[in-house]
C-alpha cells in the first residue's frame, strides 16, 4: 500500500530539483502525477522516466492565467479530480542591495512564487477533492532572510501570507494548506545562488553555506520531497496553516 494510493496530484516545477524528486517519491507511493513547469525537454524526459500511464506534463509558466486554467483542466481530463497541489515553481533572481535591484526583475520574482502560486490554488481548489492538501515552497527565507535577496525573501514570506488565508478559507472543505521551508537543497538552483552570493567556484561555495548549517550539510531534494509526501499524505491528517521548516537547524 503506498501512502498516495488512488490519489491525483499535481507539481509546479514539477521537472527538476525539489518537485521532480517529489514526482518520483508521490509515483512510488500509487499516485498519479501531473507535471507543470516550462522546461519541456526536461518535462518529456521526466515523463518518459516516470511512465504515461502514472505521469502526465504540460508547458505551463504560473505566471499566465490561462496556462494554468489550461494545465488544471488537462489534469481534469486526464486523472479526475485532484487530491494534491504542490505549487513548486521557483527562480531565485538578483542578489543585490535593494538600491540597485533592477524594479522588473523584483517584479517577475514576485510574480513566479506569489501570482503563480494563487493563480494555482485560485483554479486549483475548484477541482481539488475535499480533504485534499496543497503544499507551497517557500524557503527558510520565507521566515527570516539575508543581504541582496529582497526579491525571493519577500515572495517567500508574501507565500507564507497566502498560505494562511487559504488554509482558513479552506478548512470548511478540510483541505489542508502548509508552506514547506527547505534550507540549502542540493540542486543546480541552489549551486547558482551560492557561486554568486559567495563569489567562489560551486565547490567552495557549497563548502560555506555548508558551514552556515548547523548539520554541516546541505539536504537532498529527496530528503525535501519526504518531508511533502508527509504533508500531502493522510500522515499529517491534522496539520493546517503551519510553517514546516526543512532546513538541518537553520532556524532554530
Ligand atoms: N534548492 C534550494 O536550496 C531551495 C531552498 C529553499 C526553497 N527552494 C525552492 O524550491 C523550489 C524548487 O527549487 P529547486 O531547488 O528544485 O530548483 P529548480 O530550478 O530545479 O526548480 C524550479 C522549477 O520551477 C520551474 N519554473 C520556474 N519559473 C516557472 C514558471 N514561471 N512557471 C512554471 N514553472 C517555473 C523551473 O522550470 C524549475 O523546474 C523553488 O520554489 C525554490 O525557490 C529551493
Amino acid at each position: 500500500m503506498g501512502r498516495l494510493d488512488g490519489k491525483v496530484a499535481v507539481i509546479t516545477g514539477g521537472e527538476s530539483g525539489i518537485g521532480l524528486a517529489t514526482a518520483r517519491l508521490f509515483v512510488a507511493e500509487g499516485a498519479r502525477v501531473h507535471l507543470a513547469g516550462l522546461r519541456e525537454d526536461l518535462l518529456k524526459a521526466a515523463g518518459a522516466e516516470l511512465g504515461a500511464d502514472r505521469v502526465s506534463w504540460s508547458v505551463t509558466d504560473v505566471t499566465e492565467e490561462d496556462q494554468v486554467i489550461s494545465a488544471l483542466a488537462q489534469v481534469a481530463d486526464r486523472f479526475g479530480e485532484l487530491d494534491v497541489l504542490f505549487s513548486n515553481a521557483g527562480i531565485s533572481g538578483p542578489i543585490v542591495p535593494i538600491t540597485e535591484f533592477p524594479t522588473d526583475e523584483f517584479r517577475r520574482v514576485l510574480d513566479v512564487h506569489i501570482l503563480g502560486a494563487f493563480l494555482m490554488l485560485k483554479h486549483g481548489l475548484p477541482v481539488m477533492r475535499d480533504g485534499g492538501s496543497v503544499i507551497i515552497t517557500s524557503s527558510i527565507v520565507g521566515l527570516t532572510s539575508a543581504p541582496g535577496i529582497a526579491g525571493y525573501a519577500t515572495a517567500k514570506h508574501g507565500q507564507v501570507g497566502l498560505m494562511r488565508t487559504v488554509a482558513r478559507e479552506a478548512v470548511a472543505r478540510r483541505i489542508r494548506v502548509n508552506t514547506i521551508h527547505p534550507g540549502p537543497t542540493d540542486t543546480l538552483f541552489q549551486q547558482d545562488i551560492e557561486v554568486r552570493a559567495t563569489g567562489a567556484a560551486a565547490a567552495d561555495a557549497a563548502r560555506i553555506f555548508d558551514g552556515m548549517i548547523p548539520m554541516g550539510r546541505h539536504a537532498t531534494p529527496e530528503e525535501i520531497a519526504q518531508s511533502v509526501l508527509y504533508l500531502a499524505s493522510g500522515d499529517s491528517s491534522f496539520v493546517t496553516g503551519t510553517t514546516l521548516s526543512v532546513d538541518g537547524g537553520m532556524i532554530i
